[in-house]
């Protein structure tokens, strides 16, 4: 209890010292109304902005402390000219992250940016405490309670203890007059009557045991985890949410695996689709789908792509990649093998964070092609090389990928 207190306060406190201190050191108070602070920034900055943590843009909860007045007014209002006039730090905050553009806001006025700087100031102070009394940071995500500190007293507590008996019961022994015993034969004691008590002992091997077991699950666990190669990817696209909850077709986004060779991965120009109107996603609020934005340079309050601005590709990470020497084609498979993408990929509509679902080794291509029928019925794909299967091994042969040459080496390797 009292350890919160301590840290509830402090936090104010350094707040409230900083807050001091940058008056003094940029020798100018700010002062404006945190309300309407509070409505431009939620209209113009929150894309891109938090003020307790870094998002497509930098903190700002503590910017004032970083930056003057002046400085800080000129760069929000308009910070390419600012840069254009050489300002150091100016130049040096857009090279820190890598160039990416912030656009300019010549519609606000001094006074509106002084609003919105009160407003990222008494924001981070009202945050702070909150922070402290409920163990959560801003964004919801749970933090672990650091516990090292009270295991650590209480450990000194019961060594402390235990040396206090040690010392009592060998005052008493001296007292009766009997020989005084150490620690350490006293422990050797405690173990040799322990180990001869059957109950002891098989509490003893059960907890081994318990453990043991603990510890090879968690380590078999792993294996399997590792296999299944799941990247986090540069935005928390879910296709649980995508495909799944709203039953978007798996070809709206990936229309290269019906057509050719490589299922393509869909531009960012796809999804504005429909991001033009969906602005706010159930679990990340607009964070993550402002990053769509930044990539493409559109602006959700204007309406507008921004002018001027250099696109920027999502840089999505590769889950399923075959090395170089096999071949393999999707449409052959999708289209002509009317295989659904489930059977390879697995149940990606309930994947949150997609993994690689098959081994996708050659024995793994090779099984599947002994076992698999090739799809002579309602297939306009292959009609002709079909039809001469049909004909070669009779209406109702069962034809598998192995009988149409599945398992020659050069049909997947170059
Ligand atoms: C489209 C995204 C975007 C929007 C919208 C945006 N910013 Fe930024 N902002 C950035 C990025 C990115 C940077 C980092 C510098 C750079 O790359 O130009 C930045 C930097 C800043 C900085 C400098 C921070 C520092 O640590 O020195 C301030 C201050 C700032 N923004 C304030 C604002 C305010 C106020 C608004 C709303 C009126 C706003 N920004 C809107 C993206 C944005
Ligand atoms: C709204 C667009 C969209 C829809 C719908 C969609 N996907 Fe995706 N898919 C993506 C994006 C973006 C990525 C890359 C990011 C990622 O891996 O999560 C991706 C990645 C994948 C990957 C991994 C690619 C790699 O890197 O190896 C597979 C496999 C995949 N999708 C299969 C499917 C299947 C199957 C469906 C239908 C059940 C589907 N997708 C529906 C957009 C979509
Ligand atoms: C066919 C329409 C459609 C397309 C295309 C689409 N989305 Fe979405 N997206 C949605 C809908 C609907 C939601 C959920 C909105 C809700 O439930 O509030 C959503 C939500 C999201 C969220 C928010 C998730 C959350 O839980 O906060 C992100 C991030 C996202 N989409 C990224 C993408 C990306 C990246 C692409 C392109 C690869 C894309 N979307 C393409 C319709 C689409
Ligand atoms: C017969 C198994 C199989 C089926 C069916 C299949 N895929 Fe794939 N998929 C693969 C393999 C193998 C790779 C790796 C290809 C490579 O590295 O060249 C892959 C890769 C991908 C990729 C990454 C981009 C690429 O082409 O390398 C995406 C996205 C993808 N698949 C989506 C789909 C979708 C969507 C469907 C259904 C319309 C589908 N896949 C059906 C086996 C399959
Ligand atoms: C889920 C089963 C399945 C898996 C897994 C699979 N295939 Fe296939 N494959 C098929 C089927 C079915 C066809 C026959 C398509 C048709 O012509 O109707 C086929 C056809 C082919 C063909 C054309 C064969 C021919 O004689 O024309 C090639 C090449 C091929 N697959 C390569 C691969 C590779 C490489 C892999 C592994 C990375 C793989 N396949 C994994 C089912 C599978
Ligand atoms: C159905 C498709 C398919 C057929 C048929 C096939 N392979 Fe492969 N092969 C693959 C794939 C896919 C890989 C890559 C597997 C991996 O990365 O684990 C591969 C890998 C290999 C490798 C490299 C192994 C390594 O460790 O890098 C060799 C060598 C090889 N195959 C030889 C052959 C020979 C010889 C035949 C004919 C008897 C053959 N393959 C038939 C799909 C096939």
């Amino acid at each position: 209890m009292k350890n919160r207190f301590i840290q509830r306060y402090s936090k104010a406190l350094i707040v409230f010292l900083f807050s001091v201190l940058s008056t003094l050191a940029y020798g100018q108070e700010i002062s404006g109304d945190a309300a309407n602070g509070k409505t431009l920034f939620n209209a113009n900055c929150a894309s891109c902005h938090k003020l307790d943590k870094k998002a497509i843009g930098p903190a700002l909860g503590d910017v004032t402390e970083r930056r003057s007045t002046e400085w800080l007014v000129k760069w929000i209002v308009n910070n390419a000219e600012l840069r254009a006039s050489g300002d150091e730090e100016a130049i040096a905050i857009f090279e820190e992250y890598n160039g990416s553009v912030m656009p300019a806001f010549p519609g606000l006025s001094e006074q509106d940016v002084m609003d919105i700087l009160v407003y990222t100031v008494e924001g981070q102070k009202k945050a702070a405490p909150e922070e402290a009394g409920t163990g959560a940071v801003a964004g919801g995500e749970p933090v672990e309670p650091d516990n090292t500190v009270p295991l650590l007293i209480l450990g000194a507590i019961l060594a402390f203890l235990v040396y206090l008996l040690v010392t009592v019961k060998n005052t008493l022994k001296r007292v009766q007059g009997q020989p005084t015993t150490s620690l350490a034969e006293d422990a050797n004691i405690i173990t040799r009557t322990a180990l001869k008590n059957p109950k002891i002992v098989t509490l003893l091997t059960i907890l081994i045991a318990i453990v043991f077991f603990q510890q090879l699950y968690i380590a078999l666990m792993s294996v399997g985890i590792s296999e299944k190669y799941q990247p986090s990817q540069p935005i928390k696209f879910s296709h649980e949410l995508h495909a799944g909850q709203n039953q978007i077709d798996c070809n709206y986004c990936h229309y290269g695996a019906r057509k050719g060779k490589h299922s393509n991965i869909p531009s960012a120009g796809v999804c504005m689709n429909c991001h033009m109107q969906v602005q706010e996603g159930p679990k990340y609020g607009t964070e993550e789908i402002a990053k769509i934005y930044a990539a493409v340079g559109w602006d959700p309050e204007t309406y507008q792509y921004i002018e001027g601005y250099e696109q920027k590709p999502i840089k999505w990470i590769r889950i399923h990649n075959l090395p170089d020497l096999a071949y393999f084609n999707h449409s052959q498979h999708v289209t002509a093998g009317q295989i659904a993408c489930q059977t390879c990929h697995g149940p990606i509509q309930e994947m949150e964070e997609v993994y690689q679902y098959s081994s996708l080794t050659m024995g793994w291509c090779v099984n599947c092609h002994r076992e698999t029928q090739v799809q002579v019925k309602s297939n306009d794909y292959y009609t002709e090389m079909h039809e001469k299967l049909k004909e070669k091994y009779g209406e109702d042969a069962q034809i598998t990928v192995e009988m149409i040459g599945g398992l020659e080496c050069g049909k997947c390797h170059y």
